[in-house]
This record gives C-alpha cells, structure tokens and sequence, in this order.
C-alpha cells in the first residue's frame, strides 16, 4: 500500500463527519445555528470511547484518584470567589467600519479580517465569557445564574464532601467529564472552539512544595495518553504559558498542542493553580477547606495542579491524526485509492462490522446468527454494526473510512465449514477462523492492535 495523504484539511474531515455521520451542523433544518455542532451515531460512539478511555487511564487505572459529576449550575457566589465573575474575560476589539468584533489577542495586525479596513478597531475593552441565565420566573439581578466554564469549580466547592468519605491521603485527585460553556467572542476551526463543549478534568491535590515536580509527571502523563491511543508525537508539542497569557489564579501553565490544518492548537492545558481556589472558596464561604495531616497533626491547603482537557478538541485531533489516504490493491489485482481511518481499536466507533457476502437470502440467517453472537458474548466492548448494503468491496471500504478495525464476513463456504473472515483495517490482512472461536479471536485482534 503506499500512502498518499497522512492528514486532512479541515474541508475533507467536516465532510467525512457529517456523510458518514459523526458530526452534524445543530439544528441544520432551520438553517444551523453558528459553530454548534450535534454529534452522530458515529461521533457519540467515537466521543464515548475517549472519555471512557480518558477515565479508565485517570480514575480506574490509578490508586490516588476518584471521580465526581457536579451540577453545571452552581451558587452564583462560587464563581464570584473563583474570580471568574472580575476576571474571566478576553479583550474584545470591534471594527468601526463593519462592526464586526474580534478577540485582540488573535489578530496579527491593524487590518480588519472581515473588511479589510486598516486601523479601524476600537480599544480592546474585557468582555466576560460566562454564559448568564436566570433561575426561577423572575428575570433579575437576584436570579442569575452562570453556566459552569470550566467543571473545575464544582471539585473544588465538594472537596470537603470527598476528603471526608474517601478519607484519601494527599496527594491525590479527583476527576470530573461534563459540559462546559463560553461566550467566546469569536469561534470556528470546526469543533475547535464552540460555546458549549465538553471537558475532562482532573484536580490533583498535593502538598505546598510538591507541586513543581508533581506538575511535571503530569505533563508526561497527559502527553502520554494521547501517544497511547496513537497520535503521532511530531503532531503534538508542550508550549509553557508566558506570564502575561497566565490565567488569574495559575501559578504557571503548560498547554499540550496539536498540529491542526491550520497550526498548533491547544487540545490541553494543565496548571498550576497553587492554593488559590480552595482559600478563596474557605474565604468567600467560611467553611474550612483544608485537609488535615494526622502525623503532624496539622492542617495544609493542598496546592493543585489542574490537567484540563477539551473532550471535542480530542476528538479533532484523533480524527485528524487516524485520517489517511491510500493507493491500496483490489480483489481483481488493479490498485484503488481508499480514505482510512486508522484510529486506535479503543477509540473506533464501530469495533467490528458484520458482512454478509452479499444479500443472498441463503446467507442472511447465518450472517444474523454471527452478528448476535459477537454482540452478546461480551467479547467486543463496544459497537458492533451489521452491513449487507452494496458490494463487499465498498463496505469494506466504507468500514475503513469510519476507522472500524475488524471485519468478518460471512460467505457461501461458512455455510458448510462454519468458519468466516476477520479482515484487517490497516494491513488489509483476511484470516479464517471458526465462528466458535470467533469471540475470543476478535477479542485478541482488537487488543493487539
Ligand atoms: P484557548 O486559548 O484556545 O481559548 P483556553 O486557554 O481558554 O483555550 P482552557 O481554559 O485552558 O482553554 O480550557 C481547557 C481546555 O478546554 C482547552 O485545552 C480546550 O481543549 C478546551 N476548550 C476551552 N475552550 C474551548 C472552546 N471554546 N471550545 C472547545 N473547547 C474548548
Ligand atoms: N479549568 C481550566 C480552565 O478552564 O482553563
């Protein structure tokens, strides 16, 4: 096989996303609604397996971790102690001549990117990005509530709840998944950077003078995962934060970037955020959040280090890295090219397709009766699909766009010898295996992938 492309532009991923059904423009039918995005039968697949891969490496993997899932609304005074309502804010420009607004800290020059005017934009001014509603009937002051930008704040609010029935030693972290909203001023790049997205984020507690180094094995440990599940280390690199870019409550941030269409890209942050948020939530609440140190019989304010990640930008940069075009040979030995997804089997959306030769009637109530073994023998964690539509060769091929790592077909010899295809996605390999053994030898495969 010889490779023609080992990436895609931005144009060749969104249209894969949405013909194959991974992720949709929202509420297209009335024309979308700018930069949200709904994900498909294939995209929740795909988002589920890095989130459940995510956790499994964090929580279930490690012995210095639990999880929590916090409300996304939360009492307005926490985010005035987290400093978000006085300083979660962007510097937002607009051009007098079209009226268009930017974010000042992403423009290049004094040119307008919309009109081209040149020094038409008026002096930044801070616009805040969180997301406002009310709760209850009345619309006022008194009823308004944010959307959570980031789920960080809900860990640190319950740290005490999770001290004192997990009784954890420092150090020691707690994560949580869940939505996330911005009023960013600009969006776009896709999925990259919307007003509601999902994050995965970890708050790992450690003691004051044990945070540098501990921020350190983090990094390696973030970098460490995404290398695991396949994106090639040339496409990501660690930028440090210079002390201007610092959030208002980091200490000092490290960002995990992507190589994207259009340039490195944050897919990552992971900061220091010292012991700011737990004194200033004991401050603005009056509740002690400390943990107490039984052999010195003291109590501490962990410092944290935060590994904060987009779920959706993930799934971007998973896309972008599997995607791959190839000159590969065809059963009637003239070469064909063919668009493959070569994702990690823990992330594919569909694990294996079932694929009768053809839509023979003969062929179906075996092809069926495989289908239902593999599904329920609990061999395969996670999606297994059925496909009968078009020649063999097609499904294959369109089993390798989507990224599906095995395939079994099922052909007029299975009806006699009770054996079937596993079909590789990479190496294109066929092996014939026994339907009895069937299971266990796609639990391998999908495995040693
Ligand atoms: P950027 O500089 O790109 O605006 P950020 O520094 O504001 O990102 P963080 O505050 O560090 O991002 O958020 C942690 C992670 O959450 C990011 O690494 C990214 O993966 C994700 N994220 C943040 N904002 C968005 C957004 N608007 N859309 C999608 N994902 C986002
Ligand atoms: N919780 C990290 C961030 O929102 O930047």
């Amino acid at each position: 096989m010889t490779e023609l492309k080992a990436s895609a532009n931005l144009d060749e991923l969104a249209s894969l996303c949405k013909r194959r059904g991974f992720i949709f423009q929202s509420s297209e039918i009335y024309g979308g609604l700018a930069s949200t995005w709904d994900y498909g039968p294939l995209g929740v697949e795909l988002k589920r397996n890095i989130k459940e891969s995510w956790w499994r490496r964090f929580v279930w993997e490690r012995d210095d971790m639990v999880g929590l899932d916090a409300a996304i609304l939360m009492h307005p005074d926490a985010w005035r102690a987290s400093g978000h309502v006085e300083a979660f804010h962007d510097p937002l420009v607009e051009c007098r001549n079209c009226h268009q607004r930017f974010r000042a800290d992403h423009l290049a020059g004094p040119k307008c990117l919309s009109c081209c005017a040149t020094d038409s934009f008026t002096e930044a001014r801070q616009f805040n990005l969180m997301l406002k509603t009310f709760l209850g009937p009345v619309e006022d002051s008194a009823s308004i509530a944010y959307l959570r930008p980031e789920t960080a704040q809900g860990i640190f609010v319950n740290f005490e709840n999770v001290q004192t029935t997990t009784r954890r030693k420092l150090p020691f972290g707690i994560a949580q998944l869940g939505k996330a909203f911005r009023n960013e001023i600009t969006t776009g790049n896709f999925i990259f950077r919307t007003r509601e997205f999902e994050m995965m984020e970890i708050e790992y507690f450690v003691r004051p003078g044990e945070d540098e180094e501990c921020h350190k094995r983090w990094l390696d440990d973030c970098m460490g995962w995404y290398t695991g599940l396949g994106i090639r280390k040339e496409n990501l690199r660690i930028r440090q934060h210079d002390p201007k870019e610092l959030a208002h409550y980091a200490k000092a941030t490290y960002d995990i970037e992507y190589r994207f269409p259009w340039g490195w890209g944050e897919i990552q942050g992971i900061a220091n955020r010292t012991d700011f948020d737990l004194k200033a939530h004991a401050t603005k609440s009056g509740k002690a959040l400390a943990y107490f140190d039984e052999e010195k019989k003291e109590h501490v304010v962990p410092y944290v280090i935060e590994p904060s990640a987009g779920v959706d930008r993930a799934v971007m940069a998973f896309l972008l890295d599997a995607y791959a075009e190839e000159e590969a040979p065809t059963a009637d030995g003239k070469t064909e090219k063919r668009v493959v997804l070569r994702l990690h089997p823990a992330l594919a959306p569909v694990k294996v397709a079932v694929l009768p030769l053809s839509r023979n009637e003969r062929l179906a109530p075996l092809a069926r009766e495989v289908f239902a073994k593999v599904r329920s023998s609990g061999a395969v964690d996670g999606f297994v699909q059925y496909d009968d539509a078009q020649s063999i060769g097609r499904r294959y091929r369109r089993q390798d766009e989507v990224g599906t790592p095995l395939c079994v077909t099922v052909d007029f010899e299975s009806l006699d010898d009770r054996a079937v295809t596993i079909r590789e996605r990479d190496s294109m390999k066929q092996d014939r295996v026994p339907i009895e053994r069937l299971p266990e030898e796609l639990a391998k495969r999908l495995k040693r992938a």
